[in-house]
């Protein structure tokens, strides 16, 4: 029986993350070949079985993205998306060739909206480009997987007629994506049973659903068509993908544990990674949970209120349906200050379920040190705050922010002196603004030249007291390319200032990189 049989008949459902393509697609998540590496790596080692690593012809820069992860997976397959042309499918084949399982994910639109309007081709030419390009990508390897973009808002007969002709060119994986967010659970289940009912040799291949939360349906709209059949879902971490995200990878895999009662469904995730793989996530794109998100939430497991604290006192199941070590989330019980030393620091990092390597580790224990100098009581989330901050910092920035001292008070003008080390040389200069943190970025605008639009500064507390970090996360827009970045610091003017150099260098990143060929 073929893997793909085998997945059809039994209750496996695969896990395909696309944190690191769909996901990047969102508006200022873009991330670095290292950043993207890391992400990987982590998703590797938690037991994802697919991992969409980019989309090989956009850019240069996707391309590498593909082509380093293809090299150093150990478990998981790696895929790349293409189009439906030649080339693309050529380009995708030549970022994997290293991995030691591929997949060519190719994707044409169904909808008639989409194929009139966006492709301009009748039904004959869409099927027959489907043909064509099945047949050309399964010509280089044995698992393509073909997507009709737009499927939940396309004519049903047409579907069927469309997801055959892929299953006759090779596909493997037939995935049906709802692109614009637009279905129903009882909607999404009715089209994975028509296919089932309908399409010959559908039984010979996996069904896979790609489902966007525009209207707050992903997770219910997976779900239910893993009911009706479908053995691979197709989500991303923190829910993170273009608009309002993608399927959260973490809610879906909890919901299937949690449930399994009515769920019956095994995934092979290691659920004890899955904080890990949130927190990185987070960091590296800049874009922070919301504090009630489902699983990952900084207050997904805070009780609140007198009557839930006394039931969980005498019993945790009273208000507690999962349990944080479940996810990766230990309450330590070692108190943090500036006598704690590096063994204590790294057990607390392990209890936290962050595993760095011995440098970022060194980093990170001087990094610790010099904030219990100013801080009594170093909590975890501080930690955490830290090891986000040192990670942001890791790669190569071509500018640095190497002092900042501000007067601010009742009297204006506020002014800033700074110091930035840009491409290795310092530049120094004093600046006025509205305010201290007005002055630190006039400042920073001084000796940066950059026409990057601040679009969001926003500023929150990373845990109680006057002496708390402050988080700061800024969004930029530079023409078409948005940037996210944070930092923290107990300076909220110190971490502002380098949130915003954190975000220029991301823009110097952008920049650099070559454009996509065309807009998906
Ligand atoms: O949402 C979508 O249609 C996609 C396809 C490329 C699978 O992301
Ligand atoms: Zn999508």
């Amino acid at each position: 029986m073929t893997d793909q049989i085998a997945s059809a008949v039994t209750d496996r459902v695969k896990i395909f993350d696309t944190t690191l393509r769909d996901g990047e697609q969102s508006p200022g998540a873009s991330m670095t070949l290292e950043e993207k590496i890391q992400i990987a790596t982590v998703l590797d080692e938690m037991g994802v079985d697919i991992i969409e690593a980019g989309f090989p012809i956009a850019s240069i820069g996707d391309f590498e993205a593909v082509s380093e992860i293809a090299k150093i997976i150990e478990r998981a397959t790696v895929c790349g998306l293409s189009r439906s042309g030649k080339a693309d499918i050529d380009r995708a084949y030549e970022a994997l060739r290293h991995a030691k399982k591929k997949r060519i994910h190719t994707f044409l639109a169904t909808s008639d909206l989409h194929m009139q309007f966006k492709l301009q081709m009748t039904r004959d030419q869409v099927l027959d480009q489907i043909a064509g390009s099945v047949a050309h990508a399964r010509s280089m390897v044995d698992d393509v997987q073909w997507s009709p973009e737009d499927a939940t808002r396309s004519d049903r007969d047409f579907l069927c007629t469309a997801v055959q002709t892929a299953i006759e060119n090779g596909a493997t994986t037939i995935n049906i994506p709802d692109t614009v967010g637009y279905t129903a659970p009882k909607e999404s289940a009715e089209i994975i049973r028509l296919l089932k009912a309908r399409v010959p040799g559908i039984d010979g291949v996996t069904i896979s659903t790609h489902c966007h939360n525009d209207l707050g349906m992903a997770v219910a709209n997976s779900l239910a068509a893993v009911e009706a059949g479908a053995r691979q879902i197709e989500c991303t971490i923190n829910g993170l993908g273009e608009r309002a995200g993608n399927t959260s990878l973490e809610e879906v895999v909890m919901a299937m544990r949690v449930r399994n009662d009515i769920m019956p469904y095994q995934t092979g995730i290691d659920t004890t990674r899955i904080m890990q793989a949130s927190r990185l996530v987070a960091t590296v794109t800049g874009f922070p949970v919301q504090y009630n998100k489902a699983i990952v939430g900084k207050n997904a497991f805070a009780h609140e209120a007198g009557i839930h604290q006394d039931g969980m006192l005498k019993h945790t199941g009273t208000y507690e349906i999962m349990r944080p070590e479940d996810i990766g989330l230990t309450e330590s019980t070692l108190a943090m200050g500036k006598h704690s030393g590096r063994h204590a620091f790294k057990a607390k990092l392990e209890d936290l379920g962050i595993n760095l390597g011995q440098n970022a580790l060194q980093d990170c224990f001087v990094r610790f040190k010099a904030l219990a100098d100013r801080k009594k009581e170093v909590y975890d989330d501080d930690i955490v705050a830290l090891v986000e901050e040192a990670t942001a910092t890791a790669s190569a920035e071509r500018i640095k922010l190497k002092f900042l001292r501000v007067i601010c008070g009742t009297e204006a003008p506020q002014s800033a002196d700074i110091i930035l080390e840009i491409d290795g040389k310092e530049a120094r200069t004093t600046a006025q603004g509205d305010g201290p943190v007005d002055a630190a970025f006039n400042a920073v605008k001084a000796l940066v030249e950059h026409e990057g639009r601040l679009e969001l500064y926003q500023v929150q507390a990373v845990t109680q007291g006057t002496d708390a970090q402050a988080t700061v996360s800024v969004r930029m827009r530079e023409g078409g390319k948005i940037v996210t970045a944070q930092s923290s610091d107990t300076d909220t003017v110190v971490a502002s200032c380098r949130a915003y150099v954190h975000a220029l260098n991301k823009l110097l990143v952008r920049r650099e990189k070559t454009k996509p060929a065309e807009a998906v």
